[in-house]
């Protein structure tokens, strides 16, 4: 599986220890996000992640600013991503099952190295349920992201 992850300037040091504890787990990681701490708009960060996504160069993405708010919102504007903003792993384990969500958000000023390492685990090691009702809900969302409201 290959995993984007990307940030803006509020984030590069946790990006950085994701990433490394990321390779250390022997995924295949591909960063989009600035190396600098030098002003980066979170909406570009959460571009080149969604693109990748609905490219495929990526399967599954990892989006990080300082409250994962920003970049989060950014990213569900994004057809066919479904962005996560959470800071614990129950919301990242059940936001794959019931959402199948493509890109998990989080905040560097939010949450803890361990804690975010803890979402990243769940988050791809957790498969979209597949149940009909589930489905149907994200169908529900796609309908909404193709009609002109
Ligand atoms: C940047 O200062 C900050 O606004 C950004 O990282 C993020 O927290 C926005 O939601």
């Amino acid at each position: 599986m290959r995993i984007g992850i990307s940030n803006d300037h509020a984030a590069v040091e946790l990006k950085n220890s994701v990433l490394q504890h990321l390779l250390e787990k022997g995924y295949e990681v591909v960063n989009f996000g600035t190396d600098s701490t030098e002003s980066y708009d979170y909406p570009l960060a959460a571009k080149v992640l969604c693109k990748a996504i609905k490219e495929g160069t990526v399967d599954l993405g990892i989006a990080i600013c300082g409250t994962g708010v920003g970049i989060s919102i950014a990213c569900n504007k994004h057809k066919g991503i479904r962005a996560c903003c959470c800071s614990e792993a129950t919301s990242a384990r059940l936001t794959r099952e019931h959402n199948n969500a493509n890109v998990i958000c989080f905040g560097a000023r939010v949450v803890s190295t361990e804690l975010a390492n803890d979402i990243v685990d769940t988050f791809l090691t957790t498969e979209f349920s597949h149940g009909p009702r589930h489905q149907k809900r994200i169908d529900m969302i796609t309908e909404i992201e193709n009609s002109e409201l």
